[in-house]
């Protein structure tokens, strides 16, 4: 392959508009039914909760998926180049949530109601992580990484909280685990094994000393 030909591709995976497109591909099936109102409430609740939980699930897999690639460049040119496209997952991952409001919201029909139904559990879990999705996406700019320096970095954090309480929200609507548990057990074990690993090479330092 020519190196010129191997630049233009890199050209277009490194361009925000890639990583966009990649992040708006459930969008479309979901913005078609705003002004139609055609489909399965459930089944739109499923599709636009779902890439929320994921793309929630991905952006916190970056950092620790950064420590355990980090003897294998290949993959670790990958994760990399994820971490450098993180604020974007964020958004996306907020937008989805926004939809997914809104089609409850829709369904509702009336602003007394969402707000009558706030206090029950299942719904109050939701709320919660939309709000701290919200807040994340709105300091998703370089702006605020200047204006708030550390607290930036420990805001973040929260998006531990968020992902606890949509697992919360999800269980409580459906109580069939699997699909769940498949994607909180994912981030939990990648957590854990970072925690064994930077344990590991600590006390390995302090044998060597
Ligand atoms: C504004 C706050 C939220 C409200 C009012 C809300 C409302 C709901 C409702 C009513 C359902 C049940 C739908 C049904 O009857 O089938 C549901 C399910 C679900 N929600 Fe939310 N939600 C909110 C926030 C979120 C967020 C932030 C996420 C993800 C990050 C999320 C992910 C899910 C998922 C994955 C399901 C399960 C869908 C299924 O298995 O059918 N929700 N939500």
């Amino acid at each position: 392959m020519s190196v010129s030909v191997v630049a233009h591709a890199k050209r277009i995976v490194d361009a925000p508009i890639t990583t966009w497109i990649l992040l708006a591909l459930p969008a479309p099936a979901l913005l078609a039914d705003i002004g139609v109102n055609e489909r399965y409430y459930a089944e739109l609740m499923y599709e636009s909760g779902l890439p929320a939980v994921q793309l929630m699930i991905l952006a916190l897999a970056i950092t620790p998926a950064m420590w355990l690639t980090k003897n294998w460049p290949r993959v670790h040119g990958i994760v990399r180049w994820m971490g450098k496209r993180r604020r974007y997952i964020g958004v996306a991952a907020f937008g989805y949530a926004a939809l997914h409001t809104f089609f409850y919201i829709r369904e509702i029909g009336s602003l007394d109601l969402v707000i009558l139904e706030l206090s029950e559990i299942e719904l109050t879990t939701g709320w919660l992580a939309f709000v701290i999705l919200l807040a994340l996406a709105l300091t998703s700019n370089d702006f605020s990484v200047r204006r708030m320096g550390k607290r930036w970095k420990r805001l973040q954090r929260v998006a531990y909280l968020a992902a606890a309480t949509t697992a919360l929200h999800w269980f409580l609507f459906d109580q069939f685990l699997n699909e769940m548990l498949w994607w909180f057990g994912l981030i939990a074990l990648l957590q854990i094994a970072r925690v064994l690993i930077q344990r590991l090479g600590s006390r390995r330092t302090a044998v060597a000393r």
